[in-house]
């Protein structure tokens, strides 16, 4: 009676099978841990003392944040400056009185509508509140 050898045995085979679900298993940690720290529900917040910002009608950017605030007709407006395209950050030209977007072209009206693609959504209003001689301003990001 002869025995053929196999080329792996049960038990290696078996300790393949476990590294492998172990490497897996730590792949999946950087999605995972990525997703899970994503930006979705948390808020970007600025404050400034108005008589820091004495605002006009055209669009002025708020430091070095992605708020822009303008006088509207019905109080203080506020603008965030990120375009609803990939999310690159736009910024106003008051020649223009267009918002553009560096990425890939897209132009918004002075109020935020889209009038060239490839965005097809308006670019998103922050709340503005003045209080105690500052404007607060907030949007999710
Ligand atoms: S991110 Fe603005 S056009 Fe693509």
């Amino acid at each position: 009676m002869t025995f053929e050898r196999t080329l792996y045995s049960r038990r290696q085979v078996l300790s393949l099978g476990r590294k492998t679900l172990l490497v897996l298993g730590i792949g999946c940690l950087y999605p995972v841990s990525h997703y899970l720290r994503a930006k979705e529900n948390q808020l970007a917040v600025a404050r400034i003392a108005s008589s820091e910002m004495p605002l006009k009608i055209h669009w002025q950017r708020l430091g070095q944040t992605r708020f822009w605030l303008r006088q509207g007709n019905d109080g203080v407006e506020g603008m965030w400056a990120s375009c609803t395209h990939l999310g690159c950050e736009v910024s106003y030209n008051s020649e223009q009185e267009l918002w553009l977007c560096p990425c890939h072209g897209s132009r918004f009206n002075r109020d935020g509508q889209p009038v060239q693609g490839p965005a097809v959504n308006p670019l998103a209003r922050a709340e503005v509140q003045e209080k105690d001689g500052f404007y607060l301003t907030s949007q999710k990001v």
